[in-house]
């Protein structure tokens, strides 16, 4: 091969640094969303229209007056989402009667993968309460970004499939829609329940 000139390859690496860029030029590193959120930069939440492990229909209006613990996340992650469900569960369970004003959610970030009846099967594993929820890719896409998710598909080392990448923060909503703060991926259910028990008692806005 001919050796290129620096100026032709400064071209290319500019080239491929734009194309990469071009594909979907709203996209935003782990890194940035990291630092969105841990540092309140910009607001997280809003309006969305999802469906349900039932098939049904669903937006943010039919949880209000409820808290919501959102998690974002795919069935086939193999330990790190189902360990948050898993403690998820476990606070609701803690929190007893009170914990009734929580309303888990689990967004999946795999809606090809994810429909309605395979997020009905995997939900149940973790709380009765739990809902699970899919939509379309530009459904989920516009979830994500509310909530400062970063996800990316990964190809399997085989080939023959992918993963995701996702970022793994558990989110406290208040009975209104707005954004309290957020769990570290990994936070016992415990510590989940001492932190949220306080904000049940707190009166309605
Ligand atoms: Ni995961």
């Amino acid at each position: 091969m001919r050796p290129r000139s620096a100026g032709a390859l400064l071209a290319t690496i500019l080239l491929c640094a734009v194309s990469a860029r071009a594909q979907d030029p709203s996209e935003r590193s782990a890194g940035e969303l990291m630092d969105v959120l841990m540092w309140n930069r910009e607001p997280v939440g809003g309006p969305f229209a999802l469906i349900d492990h039932h098939g049904k229909r669903r937006t943010e209006a039919d949880f209000s007056g409820k808290f919501l613990l959102i998690y974002f996340g795919f069935t086939y992650c193999p330990d790190v989402c189902p360990t948050d469900l898993q403690a998820i569960g476990l606070a609701l369970d803690q929190l007893g009667q009170a914990g009734e004003a929580v309303q888990p959610l689990f967004i999946t970030l795999d809606p090809e993968r994810d429909t309605p009846p395979h997020l009905a099967e995997y939900v149940s594993l973790f709380h009765p309460r739990l809902i699970g929820l899919s939509g379309d890719a530009t459904a989920i896409r516009t979830v994500a970004r509310q909530y400062k998710v970063y996800y990316a598909k990964v190809p399997t080392r085989d080939g023959l499939g992918y993963t995701l990448d996702h970022s793994g923060y558990i989110y406290l909503m208040d009975r209104v829609g707005r954004y309290l703060g957020f769990f570290p991926p990994g936070t016992p259910a415990e510590r989940m329940a001492d932190v949220i028990r306080p904000q049940l008692e707190q009166l309605q806005p």
